[in-house]
């Protein structure tokens, strides 16, 4: 059973992974600082699992703690890095923590796995490194963009720093894989979003106003060059790209990489505007939602859907669940986690 290093394993993206993960037969060992989840998602997993996967509260800003880890655990066959601030509001307020943390945990770990010979990597990047697409979908060898935040750039340059390391060490296997907008919950209602504070992403926010934890929802414009006027996202259920990562690594642990640095939209392929996943919500809650148009959000860009095609043939991989799959679990979630049920 080979054991797998989840970092920031005990966030939103993370501990659906692990679930994976440990499903298919791996071993799953987590890393986290515990900076913006809680150790509670443990309990989640191993309800779900049956197992309770090993976890130390590690800072990976801290060189001497991580080399430490990978010390103690030579057994260790690849790591997912998903331990990172994702905020972008806050991270334009705070750029210097952001580029610290992000890039400084990257690095540390780069460098941490070359010196323990950890040869595989797969690493959480963004479809914000595309920025506002000349043409859609979007294929992975569109251009990126100039980052649009702190956060993207912060993105961007970890993906550099890992092509290349890649380009001049042919032992370091790495993935990106770049996401385009999860939502959703593990269908038990064990796991899922629990962001602190006001959320910035829609679904979040959606579930919060129902709770009745927020007044009501401000839609971002429904001025935009789209079908209904509101803007476009490729929504996909966190359970679908939690098992991606499974295909990835099962890829770079065969070794069976046509070149030892790939990049993968992790997406559905189909858009979906703002009030259709109002309306997802609506059917599949029973509920009225609060909403009103405002003003649209700056730096927020008009549609974005991937190209899949890569994903499907080189990850053996497709997402498979509908719109109001994921509207359904994350409401089934946030009941749980409010304890409304
Ligand atoms: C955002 C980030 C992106 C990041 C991703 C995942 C920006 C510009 N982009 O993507 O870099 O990788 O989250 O964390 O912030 N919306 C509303 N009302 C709300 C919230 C959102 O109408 O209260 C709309 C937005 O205008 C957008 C859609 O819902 O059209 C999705 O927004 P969001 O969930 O924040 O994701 P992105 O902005 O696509």
């Amino acid at each position: 059973m080979a054991k797998i290093l989840i970092t920031g394993g005990t966030g939103y993206i993370g501990s659906h992974t692990v679930v994976s993960l440990i499903e298919q037969g791996y071993e799953a060992i987590i890393i986290d600082n515990l900076c913006n989840s809680s150790i509670e998602s443990l309990d989640g997993v191993e309800a779900i699992t049956g197992i309770r996967p090993l976890f130390e509260q590690i800072d990976m800003q801290n060189r001497a703690s991580l080399d430490d880890f990978f010390y103690r655990h030579a057994d260790i066959k690849a790591v997912i890095h998903f331990a990172a601030l994702k905020a972008v509001g806050e991270s334009v307020e705070k750029p210097v923590e952001y580029y610290r943390n992000n890039l400084g945990s990257l690095l540390n770990l780069v460098a941490s796995m070359q010196k323990f010979s950890v040869g595989n990597l797969i690493f959480s990047s963004s479809a914000t490194v595309y920025g506002e697409p000349d043409s859609l979908p979007i294929m992975e060898f569109h251009p990126v963009k100039p980052a649009m935040s702190p956060y993207g750039n912060t993105k961007k340059i970890c993906e550099d720093i890992i092509s290349d390391t890649a380009r001049v060490n042919k032992e370091f296997h790495a993935i990106s894989l770049r996401y385009f907008n999860p939502i959703g919950a593990h269908e038990s209602g064990f796991i899922g979003e629990l962001p602190q504070g006001v959320p910035n992403n829609l679904m979040p926010f959606i579930t919060q106003t129902a709770a009745g934890i927020r007044k009501e929802l401000k839609v971002f414009g429904d001025d935009y060059d789209t079908p209904d006027g509101t803007a476009v996202r490729d929504y996909i259920h966190v359970v679908d790209l939690a098992n991606a990562h499974v295909k990835a690594l099962d890829r770079l642990m065969k070794e069976n990489q046509d070149d030892n640095y790939e990049v993968f939209n992790l997406g559905t392929g189909n858009g979906f505007s703002v009030l259709e996943v109002i309306k997802s919500f609506e059917k599949t809650s029973g509920l009225k939602l609060p909403y009103q148009i405002v003003d649209r959000r700056s730096g927020d860009v008009e549609a974005t859907y991937a190209s899949t095609t890569l994903a499907n043939e080189k990850l053996n991989w497709k997402a498979e669940r509908t719109l109001d799959e994921m509207t359904y679990s994350s409401w089934n979630w946030e009941k749980k986690a409010r304890k409304m049920d």
